[in-house]
Parts: C-alpha cells; structure tokens; sequence
C-alpha cells in the first residue's frame, strides 16, 4: 500500500475499492438514521456549512459553548456505534493498538466548505486521525502546524484515505470546494468524510 504525502499527511489512494465503498456507506446510513446529521454552530454563532452526527463513545459536537466531545447527540440519543469497515481502515493504516472512540461523519453539499483548522480537542497527540472520504472529489488543503504557513493541496476522492500522524498530527487543513457530480456513489451526490479520533 503505497502512499503520496502532502505536507506530512500521507494519502492513500483508492484504498476502499466501489464495493468497500458502497458497504461502508450502507454502515453510515446506519449511522446517521440513528444519530440524524444537525448543522453545528461556532462559538460566535455561526452556522457551519457542512452537516455533521457522530459514531463511537465520544461525538464532537459545536454551539454557543464552543467546541467539545460530547457522550450524547444534541438530540438525546446515545451514538451509534462506529462502522465496522472504518474500524477496519483505522486498524489498517493508524499504526497504534488503540482503537478510535469517535467517528466523525461530515456531509458535504456542494455549497460546504471546511476552513484551515487543527484538530485539537482530543488529549494525546500521538494518536491520529484517520480521514475516509466517500462521493465527490474534494480539495484537500494541507498547511504546517502553524496558521499562515505554506499549504499544499490535493484532490480527495472517494475511496481515499488520510492519515493525520506524527509532525502532521497538528497540520492546519480544510477543504476548499466539493466537485459537484464528480461520484455517483451518493445518489443525491455530495460528499461524506468520516474522521475516527481517540478522544480521551
Ligand atoms: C475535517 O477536518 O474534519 C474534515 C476533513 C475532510 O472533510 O476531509
Ligand atoms: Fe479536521
């Protein structure tokens, strides 16, 4: 399994092959029936554009008192459990014994976007994070672990995995733009990222 790296993370290709890809969404469909995807607003009010739910012990979760991990939905629910094909991506590529306690689910229409953030609410940096995308392409961008740094970019597509590790644990990275109509594994199209985090 060969990787390219951008700016330290390294990208895997095609890992999840059309029929990987298909059962895995049939597992996020799951996931987002029990734990319905909500839009996420900032600290300062803003409503996010992309749609977000969470799988495992642990969902992340932002309003009006900031961003945290949170053992429930908004809604009340426990969430489900993680899928067990993006358990099997992270037992593959994250080099670590531990298994994830949260699967992050974004969706993305092909309005959302993500700006250049780090992930840092979780307490031990030596664990990773590992990224699946499914749908449409994305554009992928990779900074340093300081804002305002150079940043490098790549197209995700549907099938590729990124694993966030190491000095590119703390990378600044977001996603510029979707490719609307680029996949047609989402019969309504978008795109549907996962992120599995250990939290705590
Ligand atoms: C994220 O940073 O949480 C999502 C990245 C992505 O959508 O690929
Ligand atoms: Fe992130």
């Amino acid at each position: 399994m060969t990787a390219i790296e951008v700016n330290g993370v390294q990208v895997y290709s095609g890992l999840l092959d059309l029929e990987a890809q298909r059962a895995l969404l049939d597992e996020v469909r799951a996931v987002v029936r029990a734990a319905p995807l909500f839009r996420p607003v900032t600290a300062r009010g803003k409503e996010m554009s992309v749609r977000m739910t969470s799988a495992g012990q642990r969902g992340w979760v932002s309003d009006r008192r900031g961003y945290r991990y949170e053992a429930r939905h908004p809604g009340g629910m426990d969430w489900p459990p993680i899928p067990s094909r993006a358990l099997d991506v992270w037992r593959g590529v994250s080099g670590v014994d531990r298994d994830p306690q949260c699967c992050l689910v974004n969706f993305y229409d092909e309005a959302a976007r993500m700006g250049l953030h780090q992930d840092r609410d979780e307490a031990d940096f030596a664990m990773p994070v590992v990224s699946i995308s499914l749908g449409d392409d994305a554009l992928f961008r990779v900074g340093g672990a300081e804002r305002g740094g150079p940043t490098k970019s790549v197209w995700l597509r549907s099938g590729d995995v990124a694993v966030l590790a190491g000095p590119a644990r703390l990378a600044y990275h977001g996603i510029d733009r979707v490719r609307p109509g680029s996949s047609a594994l989402l019969t309504k199209g978008g795109r549907i990222n996962l992120t599995l985090r250990v939290v705590d």
